[in-house]
């Protein structure tokens, strides 16, 4: 999925019901997330990075904070406390909307939409955490990579980078289709789309996809690097991997990594 699309997603999520997009759990479709408890989540979530920066012995300065993929602001919230400032970035323009609405930290808390495959809104060694969680997963390697090596890039010397990503697939490729739940009946419309590609002129093609991209649900992909790539990565982008657990997160087949990276 290219990033125009990968945006138009996200916003139509954005728009349709934000807080399931950010934790899909299947009882909150539909508008079913308490505020409350989905906040909540964001602050266990933080004061466990706390709690492991404290293990690993790694202490960070209180300045900056980057939240890449920031979507309703679930971690920002709990984040804002800690740090002077935190600035949340997203794709799309209406989780930056839902994010602003259920900010409590005034001008502490900045956001900005950021539509390209880099940061050039942020000079070098301008945070102190970078983080991110349940962001790269959904967008394509070549993407995933293009934000890793920025990451880099705007990392503060002292600072550490906090990322999720998916590492492989566990299933099959039906059982991906039919069980990940976020591909919705995938394995009969892959088998649909293919007939339909076959016999049909471009044109009425692109208006079928167009109508089925309208009326279906915008599907959030899921994509994963394997961690030996992501470390030797990281390495050439001038990381030093501190650690990395792997750790589910969710019912998911998915394998899945976090990584806690110092700059060389
Ligand atoms: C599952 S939500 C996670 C939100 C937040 N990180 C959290 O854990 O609460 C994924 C978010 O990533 C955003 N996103 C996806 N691709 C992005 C990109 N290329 N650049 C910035 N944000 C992106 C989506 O718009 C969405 O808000």
């Amino acid at each position: 999925m290219k990033l125009k699309e990968l945006q138009k997603t996200w916003n139509r999520l954005g728009k349709q019901d934000p807080l399931w997009a950010v934790i899909s759990y299947p009882d909150k479709k539909g508008g079913k997330w308490a505020p409350e408890g989905f906040f909540q989540r964001g602050k266990d979530e933080i004061s466990n990075f706390f709690e492991y920066l404290n293990k690993l012995g790694v202490a960070i300065p209180r300045r900056q904070a980057l939240d890449f993929g920031c979507g309703a602001g679930r971690l920002r919230q709990a984040l804002a406390p800690n740090f002077d400032k935190v600035v949340g970035v997203d794709i799309s323009p209406s989780m930056i909307k839902v994010a602003q609405q259920y900010n409590r930290f005034g001008d502490r808390c900045r956001y900005y939409v950021n539509e390209r495959d880099d940061l050039a809104l942020f000079k070098d060694n301008s945070f102190d955490p970078v983080i991110s969680l349940l962001v790269l997963q959904h967008m394509h390697p070549q993407y995933i990579r293009r934000y890793l090596a920025e990451f880099m890039r705007v990392l503060a010397p002292r600072g550490v980078l906090y990322f999720q990503l998916t590492n492989r697939y566990l299933g099959s490729e039906d059982q991906r289709a039919s069980t990940d739940g976020y591909r919705e009946n995938m394995a009969t419309g892959h088998r649909m789309r293919t007939l339909i590609k076959n016999v049909t002129p471009e044109p009425l093609q692109q208006l079928y996809r167009t109508i089925r991209d309208w009326r279906k649900e915008p599907l959030m992909e899921m994509y994963g690097i394997e961690s030996s790539e992501v470390e030797s990565f990281l390495k050439e982008h001038g990381g030093v991997l501190v650690d990395a657990v792997e750790k589910p997160f969710a019912p998911s087949k998915w394998e899945c990594f976090w990584y806690c990276v110092t700059k060389s």
